[in-house]
């Protein structure tokens, strides 16, 4: 079955939970297609997996576009999702240019990290025929704003920020939300005021989806994991059976637990 923004909405629509995970190659990507992955995104987070940086801001639009149209080689049914580098959606004339490329490559969605001052660019990309996903809570390319990797949304005022600025990227036209890095609680605040579906990566497991980046399920990350990473290969052994597992952990909502969640 080929999956559409409209297959994710109707799981939300649901209260189906589904899960999604990043690649880089056509190799992953066929595995993680074969296993029943809803949707591939070819994350930024190449700029650490693959190029071995300390963050994603070296990352071109050239690299997304090569590594989307390998992906995009390995994929017969997920939807694909590539995400638009660092500064290359700075306004909207960059932003319909480079996405254009993205889309070109074989990308159905582009993701964008930023909040109500991105509105005007979304609403230019949805009405050129691009559809978005939005990006919010701990947005890797404003790592040097946050002073880090930091957790975002832990006090009331910082979470009723997310809610505000997630709610403003469904406004403008997204078809759906990363929300990352933020408390448990602040994941099922959004996933409760959008209609378009959330999906999280270390936002707990009351999002309507989860994203892994694969290096965080296959136990290949090097230096710091993170809280919510899970290798799901060392205990299952193979490539496949560890997607699979990650893939019925989350539809059956025990995949991310409060172990691998921040509770404040
Ligand atoms: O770049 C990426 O892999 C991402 C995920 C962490 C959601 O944006």
């Amino acid at each position: 079955m080929t999956v559409t923004v409209s297959t994710l909405q109707k799981l939300k629509d649901e209260h189906k939970k589904f899960a999604t995970i990043t690649a880089y190659d056509a190799s992953f990507a066929r595995i993680f297609d074969d296993a029943g992955i809803y949707a591939i995104l070819i994350g930024d987070s190449l700029g650490m997996t693959i190029k071995g940086e300390s963050s994603t801001l070296g990352v071109t639009i050239d690299e997304m576009a090569y590594h989307t149209r390998c992906v995009a080689r390995g994929v017969s049914n997920a939807l694909i999702l590539a995400d638009m580098p660092f500064m290359s959606y700075a306004n909207t004339e960059d932003a319909c240019r480079n996405a254009h490329k993205l889309m070109a490559a074989g990308a159905n969605v582009v993701k964008l990290e930023g909040g109500s001052f991105l509105s005007d660019t979304i609403r230019t990309l949805v009405q050129n025929g691009i559809p978005v996903c939005g990006h919010l809570g701990l947005t890797p390319q404003s790592v040097n704003v946050f002073g880090g990797f930091k957790i975002q949304g832990r006090d009331d005022e910082s979470r009723k920020r997310i809610v505000a600025e997630c709610l403003a990227v469904e406004e403008a036209g997204a078809s759906m939300l990363v929300i990352e890095g933020v408390p448990k609680d602040t994941g099922r605040e959004v996933t409760e005021a959008l209609r378009i579906p959330v999906i999280g990566i270390g936002a707990g497991n009351d999002t309507d989806g989860q994203i892994l980046v694969m290096h965080d399920a296959l136990g290949l990350t090097a230096g710091h994991t993170p809280k919510f990473a899970r290798n799901f290969l060392a205990e299952t052994g193979d490539v496949t059976l560890a997607v699979k597992k990650y893939i019925s952990e989350v539809e059956q909502g025990i995949y991310p637990d409060d172990a691998h969640s921040y509770l404040k």
